[in-house]
C-alpha cells in the first residue's frame, strides 16, 4: 500500500494515447490519476465530461489528468465519443486526456483502487472511484476513495490542489471549507517571535476559552 509522502509507484500502461511509463508521462507536472468502475456507465460519464470542462483549470495549475477504467482501449475510444457529446464538445476534437486500459483490474488492484463490496454482473469487484494526486517530485500527496455509487466533486479536487500548492510555498494550513483567497492558518510550528517577519500581511490570534494562542489567522499569502 502506498502512503502519503511515498514516491508513487511507477507503472507502464496502455492508454487511449498509446503506451506510457507513468513517471515519464508526468514529467515536471503535478498529476491526477482517477479511476472508474467501467465504461458506458452514467456516473462515470458525467465525471469525465466534468474533467473535460475543467481542463483549463487543471492546466493553469500545471496538472496533468489521466483516467483509468477497467475496459479495453477500443471500448474507451467508443465511450470517449459519448463523454465528449455529454460535455458539449465537438466530436472532431481529440479526447483531451488519456484513459488507461485495465481490463483485468490488475493495476487497480495494485494501487488499492478496488471496492470489494461493489460487484459487476460476473461477481468481480469493481474498481472504486479513487483520486490520487502526485506532485512534480512524484510524491503521493492525496488520496480520496469513493464507492462506485458516489460521483466525485471535481471542484473539491481543484480546491485541494490549490491548498497543496499554496501550503508547499507558505507556512500556512488551509481551514475548513477554505477557498483560494480566503484567510489561512499560521502553521502551529511557526514560533510566535517569527510571526511578524514571516507574515508581514498580519496575523490575528483568535481568543479561545483555553487561553492558548494556537488559532492564528493570516490573509492568504500571494505566493503562487
Ligand atoms: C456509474 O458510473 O454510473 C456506476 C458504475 C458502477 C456502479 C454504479 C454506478
Amino acid at each position: 500500500m502506498v502512503l502519503l509522502g511515498d514516491i508513487f509507484p511507477n507503472f507502464s500502461a496502455n492508454t487511449t494515447e498509446g503506451e506510457i511509463d507513468f513517471h515519464d508521462w508526468l514529467g515536471e507536472s503535478w498529476g491526477i490519476l482517477f479511476s472508474h468502475p467501467s465504461d458506458f456507465t452514467p456516473v462515470c460519464t458525467t465525471e469525465l465530461a466534468r474533467v473535460i470542462t475543467l481542463l483549463p483549470e487543471f492546466i493553469k495549475r500545471n496538472v496533468k489528468v489521466i483516467g483509468l477504467s477497467c475496459d479495453t482501449i477500443s471500448s474507451h475510444s467508443e465511450w470517449c465519443k459519448d463523454i465528449k457529446s455529454y460535455a458539449g464538445c465537438n466530436d472532431d476534437k481529440k479526447f483531451p486526456f488519456p484513459i488507461i486500459e485495465d481490463k483485468d483490474r490488475l493495476l487497480a488492484a495494485k494501487l488499492g483502487m478496488v471496492d470489494k463490496d461493489e460487484l459487476d454482473a460476473s461477481g468481480m469487484p469493481l474498481t472504486a472511484r479513487a483520486v490520487f494526486i502526485i506532485d512534480p517530485k512524484k510524491k503521493f500527496r492525496l488520496s480520496i476513495l469513493y464507492p462506485a455509487t458516489t460521483g466525485r466533486n471535481f471542484d473539491e479536487i481543484l480546491r485541494v490542489l490549490d491548498s497543496l500548492q499554496l501550503t508547499d510555498k507558505a507556512k500556512v494550513a488551509t481551514p475548513v471549507d477554505w477557498k483560494m483567497g480566503d484567510d489561512c492558518m499560521v502553521l502551529p510550528t511557526v514560533p510566535e517571535d517569527s510571526v511578524d517577519t514571516i507574515f508581514p500581511q498580519g496575523v490575528t490570534v483568535v481568543p479561545l476559552p483555553s487561553g492558548k494562542k494556537y488559532l492564528r489567522k493570516t490573509p492568504c499569502p500571494n505566493v503562487l
